[in-house]
């Protein structure tokens, strides 16, 4: 190890030529052969470092922070930071940084993919096809929900809650509502053609609901029974924001009782773990949260999160701080 440079922790195996870049500047202990490291071991192998590069699993907590006091950065591969606990690296001085802006189309994609697929029973009809009971047209046989010029819900209106809306008005002819802590200004909403409605507007009025918001103790089964209850029997819900935000269970409960249409969804409570009575339900589409899994988008993720351990490390100016007064 060479003491003058500073010494960073890449959790996660990564693109190589991502480690090539860090290697220029520090001396880095990578993990390409992905291991998954138990807490303990995580936190042993951070001490003595300045820097980590984390892909959004590793939680990074006051006693992380308390056992590792040199470190001074955490990036985050992710838009999504609920693995930070920001106010305690504050206190303790350490700069999180996430990675937003550069996956909000790919995942706005994703969403799109996941809502066609359920409404239009994609994954379904293909498992029917490959069972081999396919035997003759039937004027029902996988009857799905239409999407061109129906109602799409938004919960969430940040960078990707908009592509998701500039998607279905542009595209789809659809007429877009939405719900978001704020309001968005009007010129904003003027450009991806959404109305704000209250959120229980938007539960009974949106034909297909797309979620978007970020996790925290606010959002945690922000969608559960009583929520469910209050949609279209034909509506198909969409989840690409985290899991903790659906109430797995009561979801699956209202698929199986065709209480709801369909359902997708990329991320799930307790991943990648994926509760059974989801995957007992044949009217979900369900995808291992790869939202922003396109060879373009990792590549910029992963390279936007080594220009903040760059920037922050080596000239004290990272890209896309969430704490920048740690930096005084
Ligand atoms: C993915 O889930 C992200 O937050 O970037």
């Amino acid at each position: 190890m060479n003491p003058a440079r500073p010494h960073v922790l890449v959790s996660r195996a990564i693109f190589p030529e991502i480690i090539d870049r860090l290697a220029q500047h520090f001396d880095v202990e990578a993990n390409q052969a992905d291991e998954l490291w138990p807490r303990d071991e995580f936190i042993r192998r951070l001490q003595g470092k300045q820097g980590v590069f984390t892909t959004g699993g590793e939680r990074i907590d006051a006693d992380v922070l308390k056992a590792c006091p040199g470190l001074k950065i955490c990036a985050n591969m992710a838009v999504g930071y609920n693995n930070f606990d920001v106010p305690a690296m504050t206190a303790a001085g350490v700069l999180a940084t996430n990675a937003p802006g550069v996956l909000t189309e790919t995942t706005a994609d994703m969403g799109f993919a996941l809502l066609m697929a359920a409404a239009r029973r994609v994954t379904e009809s293909e498992h029917f096809l490959r069972a081999g009971k396919w035997d003759r047209w039937a004027y029902d046989m996988m009857i799905g929900q239409d999407v061109f010029g129906s109602t799409l819900g938004i919960l969430g209106m940040g960078r990707i809650g908009q592509a998701v809306a500039r998607r279905g008005a542009l595209g789809f002819g659809m007429n877009v509502i939405y719900h978001n802590r704020s309001r968005l200004p009007e010129a904003e909403e003027a450009a991806v053609k959404a109305r704000y409605v209250g959120k229980q507007e938007l539960l009974q009025t949106a034909d297909h609901l797309v979620l978007v918001v970020p996790y925290s103790a606010e959002s945690h089964h922000s969608i559960g029974a009583a929520e469910l209850a209050l949609m279209k029997p034909t509506a198909t819900l969409v989840n690409i924001a985290r899991g903790g935000i659906v109430d797995d269970v009561a979801l699956a409960k209202a698929l199986r009782e065709r209480r709801l249409a369909a359902a997708g969804l990329d991320v799930f409570e307790g991943e990648p773990r994926v509760h059974p009575d989801l995957l007992a339900c044949s009217n979900v589409v369900l995808t291992p949260h790869i939202g922003s899994a396109t060879v373009p988008t990792r590549k910029a993720m992963a390279n936007l999160a080594a220009d903040n351990l760059i920037g922050y490390l080596t000239g004290g100016k990272p890209v896309t701080p969430l704490n920048p007064e740690v930096m005084g």
